[in-house]
């Protein structure tokens, strides 16, 4: 299928909300860490910038950055819009309103733009679940924020093959939300726990970080000790 830049919902969150919603610690922060679905979000920009080294894989990264800032500035205010009338899906807390909430995404988003304008090869456009070019556990993690489980529409089919491809290139994996866009537990969840289990470690760890309400669940899947 040809991925169409106005299918896209460009919307990036930042290095803080990562390291919070994956529960990544300082010794984490220093592994050769692929980001999949990354999109506009600013991790890769900003942990590089810390002597992180991070390779993020989105379709999205297939346009140029003038291509991406345009889709963003088209979507903002649909995704306000939504987000003011579904106020009652999140927890107003660290992020206190919608005004801040747009304001903490544009400021990633602006990061983001700025760091693939300077050094695109750290963003390399995939659509999952196709093979990447990559020699297997070329990552210690692997990351997936808000689109895997998110999407449940996707299928059980896209999601585990998705996840196979995943944990060939990286030794383990993090998947956040376990939520659909309905806030509720996604329709993926189960059978990925039960498809994986057999052959992997597979753990839902408590994570510091709830803004969808319910959503401070992280799935790990590593191999068996
Ligand atoms: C809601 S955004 C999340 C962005 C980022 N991970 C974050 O949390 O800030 C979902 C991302 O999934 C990407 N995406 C859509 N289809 C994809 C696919 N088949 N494979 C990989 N990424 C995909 C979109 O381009 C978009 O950047």
């Amino acid at each position: 299928m040809v991925f169409e830049l106005k299918n896209v919902v460009p919307w990036g969150r930042n290095l803080a909300e990562y390291r919070a919603m994956f529960g990544l610690t300082d010794e984490d922060l220093q592994k050769q860490i692929a980001g999949f679905g990354d999109g506009p979000a600013s991790f890769n920009a900003e942990l590089t910038r810390q002597g992180g080294h991070v390779v993020s894989f989105d379709p999205l990264y297939l346009f140029d950055r003038e291509q991406i800032r345009q889709r963003i500035m088209e979507t903002k205010d649909i995704v306000e819009l939504q987000t003011r009338g579904n106020q009652s899906n999140f927890v107003w807390k660290n992020i206190r309103d919608v005004d801040h909430l747009m304001q903490i995404r544009l400021d990633a988003m602006t990061c983001f733009l700025d760091d693939f304008d300077v050094d695109n090869s750290r963003y390399i456009p995939h659509e999952m679940p196709e093979k990447i070019h990559c020699a297997d556990r070329t990552f210690d993690l692997g990351l997936s924020s808000h689109f895997l489980m998110l999407y449940p529409e996707l299928g059980l089919e896209f999601h585990i093959r998705s996840i196979v491809e995943m944990l060939r290139i990286c030794h383990e994996i993090r998947i956040f939300p376990l939520l659909n866009l309905n806030a509720v537990t996604s329709e993926m969840f189960l059978p990925v726990m039960e498809y994986f289990s057999k052959d992997y470690q597979v753990e839902v760890r408590k994570v510091n970080y709830e803004f969808q309400k319910n959503g401070n669940e992280v799935l790990v899947i590593q191999p068996k000790i």
